[in-house]
């Protein structure tokens, strides 16, 4: 019997993911879970046919023209490729897909968490009755923005956008989205299209951020957009940090312009950018869109499903 593909597991995907894995793979797992720098990475390189990374792994330029000719694909265990140079990977002959749709729900459940939890102050309120404080209460303690009926602007309407589009009708709200493409009125369900993302701000009570991180994309959300949001408006981001210039939204919570902030994202991971945490307006995460039990078996085994179609010979169905 041929030998098996060997593949490197750089970080610790779920069980279902390891087990299943080592039925067709000769697997190296990274049992610390650590990121691996460069030079791992490219160590790795030669030891391997293929490599299951995830956005924590970065094959830039520089790192993709030292990997190893042995290495011929990366099953990205992410949606999101901005942490690797598709450019150069394909000029280098390395076939690379990632796992869209399996983590859409999962993603779009932590934006509608992040959008109710900033516009109700979660954060304050937890932590009002959790250390104790709670010892007043009037109609005007702790007032906060209705989420229901109100206008929630989407950046990026691909599949986490419609998802999440899909939930916000749960609570009545008034969809406007901003897409490169419009989509079919069929999929629309009543959303109401912008062509650019100048005319979309202006409606967005909300504002909810599903677009890829690209050189097009970096710093969208700046003191010039802001400054077009309505005051008081929300800002949810569950897509990349590299989306928002993260002092020119700091200095919007700070005076009001922004009323609150939900944040998955952040321009540096892990870690956050601590000014946020001096903010009681601003309900974080740390980066747990597609953190689900079921979402991660699903994006395993996507990226499962990739790698056995490549070394069958097919084209792997999330081929980029
Ligand atoms: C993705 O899939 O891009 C998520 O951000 C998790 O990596």
């Amino acid at each position: 019997m041929a030998d098996k593909p060997v593949l490197w597991l750089p970080r610790r995907v779920s069980d279902a993911t390891v087990a299943r894995a080592r039925q067709s793979y000769d697997v190296i797992l990274n049992d610390a879970d650590d990121v691996s720098p460069p030079e791992r990475i490219i160590e790795m390189s030669a030891k391997v046919d293929a490599m299951m990374p995830c956005h924590s792994e970065i094959f830039s330029a520089d790192v993709v023209a030292r990997l190893d000719p042995r290495l011929r694909i990366l099953a990205n265990h992410s949606v999101g490729t901005d942490h690797c140079d598709l450019e150069a990977l394909r000029a280098k002959g390395i076939a690379v897909t990632n796992t869209p749709d399996v983590l859409s729900d999962a993603t779009a459940e932590i934006a509608m968490l992040l959008m109710l939890g900033a516009a109700r102050r979660a954060v304050e309120g937890d932590r009002i009755v959790r250390t104790g404080g709670w010892d007043f209460w009037s109609p005007s303690f702790m007032v906060g923005k209705q989420v229901s009926g109100a206008k929630l602007g989407i950046v990026g309407m691909g599949r986490v956008g419609r998802a999440f589009a899909r939930k916000a009708r749960g609570f009545d709200m008034e969809i406007h989205y901003y897409n490169r493409t419009r989509l079919p009125e069929t999929e629309e369900h009543g959303a109401v299209y912008h062509d650019t993302l100048e005319s979309l701000l202006p409606e967005a009570d909300f504002l909810s951020l599903h677009c890829p991180a690209t050189p097009q994309t970096r710093d969208l959300i700046n003191s010039e957009t802001i400054a077009k949001l309505p005051r008081g408006a929300v800002v949810v981001n569950t897509a990349r940090g590299a989306l928002v210039d993260e002092d020119a939204l700091i200095a919007a919570l700070k005076s009001g312009h922004i009323a609150a902030a939900g944040l998955d994202c952040f321009k540096v991971e892990p870690g956050g950018n601590p000014a946020f945490a001096t903010l009681d307006n601003v309900f974080m995460l740390p980066h747990i869109g597609s953190a689900t039990v079921w979402t991660r078996d699903a994006m395993g085994f996507r990226a499962l499903d990739n790698l056995d179609a490549f070394f069958a010979g097919k084209t792997p169905k999330d081929l980029l």
